[in-house]
């Protein structure tokens, strides 16, 4: 294995620190000590360690993706079942794939290609929704580790009979509670366990009683560790919080104790004004799917006024309410939707009253949130090539023959847009996540031609 760890790495570096740009560093050296921690970034010029990892001339380094909404279980239903509205498609659909994964061998073998495929396409840390079983949400967790995935899994916790079938439920709120701390346990005691973390997982407010919801907030006061949820998804799901408690999913889950700096929030479509103070208030974030929304959300999630308004957020594929796992595909899908938000989309409404002025971001904040975001969302120190930070990334080469990247001679750093646009799976060479090499291999390189 061409591991990074205590080791130096020289080729050209592309991430984004900040909004609507990227930052290149030409021929430059990364130096990564024994834990896969980046200690220093400098120009090759100053001086090449012995040992160093040598890229051949043109290949990119990159930050690893972010997912920061993935259902693990749905991954076998990906590009199905795309027809129905949410509600339907849950109890149609996805509670009987999910209910499936009490069978460990089943969870087994869908878990694994998951896993691989997610590291093959450059996701390295990823906000997996499980299951509501306990075992098989430790056996994602455990495969996790294994292939060197950077990884927050909860087990799903969806307790309320009047919304859940009988046959995929949590037998009682005071057992999901039980079971949520069993796995919060097992993760935070697996062996050599430096990359993956248990998350709160309370599915969504209708899935859940209230005894849940607030067992499950004093849980995570007590534990500390990230919670994540769906909030205001769809014009259904927003409604039926209000319905329920008068107040929207964001004032609820605040009440319940389930707001805070590691909360994640998915989607978040239809947040109000108050609702976005809140959220930044807590310090939470919002994952971003622009995909799985154009299915199920009813809307466009308002991003660029959600990012003025100082949130923190971060893109999810929502497998498989998106119908892809790709994050290159998560970058377009948020450019593009955020277009159609600013434009409007009906063509006999006039253009002065169609869309929503001030909306459209660009693919390179896109990028900035698909990586440098999800790392602030999350609080972990992932997404950008700085001291301090993981040496999480993907080696993508411009020139593969498979991949659909075509630069006709340009010069790779200066098309960085173009790259994100047409990339596919087989120009993503290698990821490394804490300096493994965790899929792909790493070209030798006997040229010194950067
Ligand atoms: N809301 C509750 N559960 C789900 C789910 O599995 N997918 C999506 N997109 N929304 C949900
Ligand atoms: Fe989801």
């Amino acid at each position: 294995m061409t591991g990074l760890r205590g080791r130096s790495i020289r080729g050209t570096f592309i991430h984004a620190p900040v909004r609507g740009a990227v930052e290149v560093l030409r021929d430059a050296v990364i130096s990564v000590d024994g834990d896969g921690t980046i200690t220093a970034i400098a120009p090759a010029a100053d001086g090449v360690p012995e040992g160093t990892l040598e890229l051949p001339a043109g290949q990119l380094v990159l930050p690893g993706f972010v997912d920061l909404h993935i259902h693990a279980p749905q991954y076998p239903q990906l590009g199905m079942a795309l027809d129905a509205p949410l509600e339907v498609w849950l109890g149609k659909y996805t509670f009987p794939l999910e209910a499936q994964y009490a069978d460990l061998d089943f969870a087994r073998e869908r878990y694994e290609t998951l896993v691989r495929d997610l590291l093959a396409s450059g996701t390295t840390t990823a906000l997996y929704f499980a299951t509501v079983h306990r075992e098989a949400t430790e056996l994602l967790a455990e495969i996790c580790l294994r292939h060197g995935q950077r990884a927050l899994v909860g087990k799903v916790v969806m307790d309320d009979p009047a919304s859940c079938p009988d046959y995929y439920r949590d037998a009682s709120a005071a057992l999901a509670v039980a079971e949520t701390r069993e796995v919060i346990d097992h993760i935070r005691a697996l062996p050599d366990n430096d990359r993956v973390l248990p998350v709160i997982t309370p599915r969504f407010i209708p899935s859940c009683t209230d005894a849940a919801l607030s067992g499950l907030g004093a849980l995570a006061a007590e534990c500390g560790c990230h919670v994540q949820t769906h909030c205001s998804e769809s014009d259904w799901a927003h409604g039926h919080a209000l319905a329920r408690y008068g107040k929207t999913d964001t004032a609820a889950l605040d009440g319940f104790g389930l707001l805070g700096r590691k909360t994640v929030l998915a989607h978040s479509v239809f947040l109000t004004d108050d609702d976005m103070a809140t959220v930044r208030a807590a310090e939470a974030g919002v994952a971003h799917c622009a995909l799985s929304n154009m299915y199920f959300g009813n809307a466009v999630f308002p991003l660029r006024r959600a990012l003025e308004q100082g949130l923190h957020v971060g893109l999810g594929t929502d497998i498989s309410g998106g119908r892809s796992g790709s994050m290159l595909e998560a970058c377009r899908a948020t450019a593009q939707a955020s277009r159609l938000l600013e434009d409007g989309v009906d063509a006999t409404d006039s253009r002065e009253t169609r869309g929503v002025p001030n909306s459209r971001i660009d693919l390179l904040t896109a990028f900035h949130l698909a990586t440098a975001g999800g790392g602030v969302t999350l609080d972990l120190p992932v997404g950008l090539f700085r001291p301090g930070y993981h040496f999480d990334a993907l080696l993508l080469d411009p020139l593969a023959e498979a991949g659909a990247i075509r630069l006709f001679g340009a010069e790779p750093a200066d098309r960085i847009e173009q790259i994100l646009y047409t990339a596919s799976r087989p120009n993503i060479g290698a990821t490394f996540v804490g300096g493994d090499l965790v899929s792909g291999a790493v070209p030798q390189s006997g040229r010194n031609s950067h």
